[in-house]
């Protein structure tokens, strides 16, 4: 075992609502990694769970006419079934209204209480009574509940405050001096720039009167706890905080939280500063990746194309989803989720590629040796070298994407060995040495793809384990290999042992038809590079003139307002900036923009900008840019086109 420590969260649900792609994304995110650091030795914790207080739970229940937990009891069921159907190793799941998590909420409490980092003043504010939900003036739209829309009431009341903004200054600094804290950079960008406003004290109490369904203060029974406030602390609850020391001072420091980009300020500010009131250290990092789309369109129940995940693996199999997400996003971007896509890279990589290879190195050492595998000749060919060289290559790489936060990258070094395997075997044609009598050169090469698949299989088995278990049952593993993979046996060669008997395999991976006989993109290039058009394709009715666009050109350049959320001079590029901008929709990226001759970077702070939103990224100076804002270039003036603060972050342009 290495002496590492591995700590994951998963950003704990509201049991009330229906799993679906987010939670099981972050859910299956942190299980991927767990099995990877398993698999490395490190001492590893994986922890998810529920957020049972607040508003909507007691609604949810009133509406059922039963009491609060009893609700909570029946719902929180379904995540539970799912991470069991998703294959979820977490080591703990909490529930915070367990005795455990309140007791220790409670205790914070108390602690800040007597220290004054908590205190009672007047809170003023909005409140919609229907929502029975508080606003400030600028979450209301034209004075009215965002929500309802309906007229607000001005409330002046009691409540009790956490002395956030003592903290700001700190927040800052460490921010600035713990570049990898906040994951990836430009989250952190974006924390700095909520950080340019005056941070205020938050508001930690809601009055018993207008809800009840939380933790009672300690120090004054007319009030509950916000819930986020006590959600929050399960990350340290979980481990012991408070009741097993060796146990939390074991995990905590290593902790790697993983959000959704929607709650990024909750975990980048609030929890720090709670954590530095109770004197605790930070967690390591906060990682907060992108939302999964349908195409470019956000998922929501009312759009009704929000992806159920107990379907997809009905329908497809827990591997093969588990595998579409881990390769399909790169981290911290969005990424799109539509089932045609599911299927494209199904049939690609996993039927096509890793499957066919699997059934011909065992198909053909089951019929030429017995089902055993052969021994290999002493020397091995430069071919041979190669591939395994190719193979060990990419169980560093794998390691690297790992603690990089770049799954993705991973999953594709680890195809690119299987279709290196597969290039080989074209090369080597095991299937004419047969005819050719060559048995020994026959030993070598499938003998050599037969490791090589052991190498894949453990590097997939952390995404895949239910195939991966198969496949190494397949290729004649033992129990405990099938299972317990070691990264340090993955990197060992010559673990087959030679006699050691194959078992054959109907198909790890059948291939999905596809509907309307779309082909996978591998195939659509196949096909565009053979095909002669055999008929002239028919003249246009009315050709475009060179130089004009038709109307469906221009409508694929999404043009959109942004609002900057901060700017920065690059180092040594005297015409860069480097920006943050909102979007809207939780959409916040980076971009980069050679306009730093005319404009300070301060002056663009708050300002709206025209943006073509679906650009190809690029990386200028090592950093990302996604996105290109339009100006206008008069002699040598430069001046950006600026939609007026009346317009708001996302509005379509056109
Ligand atoms: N209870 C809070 C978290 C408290 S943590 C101390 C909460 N719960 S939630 O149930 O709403 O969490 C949803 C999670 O799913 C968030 O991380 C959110 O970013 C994520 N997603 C919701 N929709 C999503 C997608 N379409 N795609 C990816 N993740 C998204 O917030």
């Amino acid at each position: 075992m290495s002496s590492k420590t591995f700590y994951t969260t998963t950003p704990i649900y509201y049991v009330n609502d229906s799993p679906h792609i987010g939670h099981a994304y972050t859910t299956v995110l942190a299980d991927v990694l767990a099995r990877y650091h398993r698999a490395q030795g490190d001492n590893t914790f994986f922890l998810t769970g529920t957020d049972e207080h607040g508003q909507k739970v007691q609604k949810a229940a009133e509406a059922r006419g039963i009491a609060p937990l009893d609700h909570c009891n029946d719902t929180v069921v379904r995540f539970q079934q799912l991470w069991k159907k998703l294959n979820i190793t977490n080591d703990d799941f909490i529930r915070t209204t367990e005795e455990r998590h309140k007791k220790i909420v409670s205790a914070i409490l108390q602690d800040l209480y007597d220290r004054d980092l908590i205190y009672k003043g007047a809170y003023t504010g909005y409140y919609c009574v229907p929502c029975e939900r508080y606003f400030t003036e600028k979450d209301l739209v034209d004075g009215c509940c965002p929500d309802c829309k309906r007229k607000v009431d001005t409330v002046q009341e009691p409540n009790y405050f956490f002395r956030m903004s003592r903290y700001q200054e700190w927040l800052i600094d460490y921010i600035q001096t713990h570049p990898d804290f906040i994951q990836p950079a430009f989250r952190a960008n974006e924390t700095l720039g909520f950080l340019r406003k005056p941070l205020n004290d938050l508001c930690i109490s809601r009055a018993k009167s207008r809800m009840s369904w939380g933790i009672e203060l300690p120090f004054d029974s007319d009030f509950v706890c916000y819930v986020w406030f006590d959600a929050l602390i399960n990350y340290i609850s979980a481990i012991g905080y408070g009741t097993d020391n060796k146990k939390f001072e074991q995990y905590w420091t290593s902790c790697q939280h993983l959000i959704g980009k929607d709650i990024l300020t909750t975990h980048s500010v609030y929890w720090p500063c709670m954590l530095k009131a109770m004197g605790l250290d930070m967690p390591k990092s906060i990682f907060a990746h992108g939302w999964w789309l349908t195409g470019t369109v956000k998922m929501s129940k009312s759009l009704g194309n929000v992806v159920n995940p107990m379907d997809m693996v009905d329908k497809y199999g827990v591997d093969a989803f588990r595998y579409f997400l881990m390769a399909g996003m790169t981290l911290g971007n969005d990424a799109s989720f539509t089932e045609e896509e599911f299927i494209t890279r199904y049939n690609c990589d996993l039927a096509n590629d890793l499957g066919n290879l699997v059934n011909r190195v065992v198909k053909l050492i089951i019929r030429n040796f017995d089902g055993k595998y052969p021994r290999p000749a002493a020397i091995m060919e430069q071919g041979d070298q190669e591939l395994i060289a190719v193979a060990l290559q990419a169980v560093d790489s794998v390691r690297v994407a790992v603690e990089n936060m770049k799954l993705d990258t991973g999953l594709d070094c680890v195809m690119n060995v299987v279709r290196s395997a597969n290039r080989y075997m074209e090369v080597n044609k095991p299937w004419e040495l047969v005819k050719a009598g060559q048995t020994e050169r026959l030993a070598t090469v499938l003998y050599t793809a037969g490791e090589v698949l052991r190498i894949v299989s453990g590097l997939l088995y952390p995404v895949m384990p239910e195939k991966m278990a198969e496949l190494r049952y397949v290729l004649g593993m033992s129990e405990a290999d099938q299972r317990g993979v070691s990264f340090e046996q993955v990197r060992s060669i010559g673990v087959l042992e030679p006699g050691t008997p194959l078992h054959d395999t109907a198909g790890l991976f059948p291939r999905i038809q596809v509907p309307e006989n779309k082909p996978c993109q591998a195939e659509q290039v196949k096909i565009k590079k053979n095909a002669e058009p055999k008929v002239k394709a028919k003249k246009e009715e009315s050709p475009v003139p060179e130089g004009v666009i038709t109307i469906t050109d221009f409508q694929k350049v999404q043009l959109r307002v942004a609002r900057v959320l901060t700017a920065e001079r690059i180092e040594n590029a005297d015409k860069l900036l480097a920006m943050t901008i909102d979007l809207g929709n939780g959409d916040v990226r980076p971009l980069v923009a050679g306009i730093a001759l005319f404009y300070e970077p301060e002056s663009l702070i708050g300002k709206n900008i025209t943006v073509v939103a679906n650009l190809q990224p690029v990386t200028i100076r090592k950093r990302e840019s996604r996105g290109m804002l339009l100006a206008v270039r008069t002699g040598d003036k430069l001046t950006l086109l600026m939609p007026d603060a009346s317009c708001n972050p996302g509005d379509t342009i056109g």
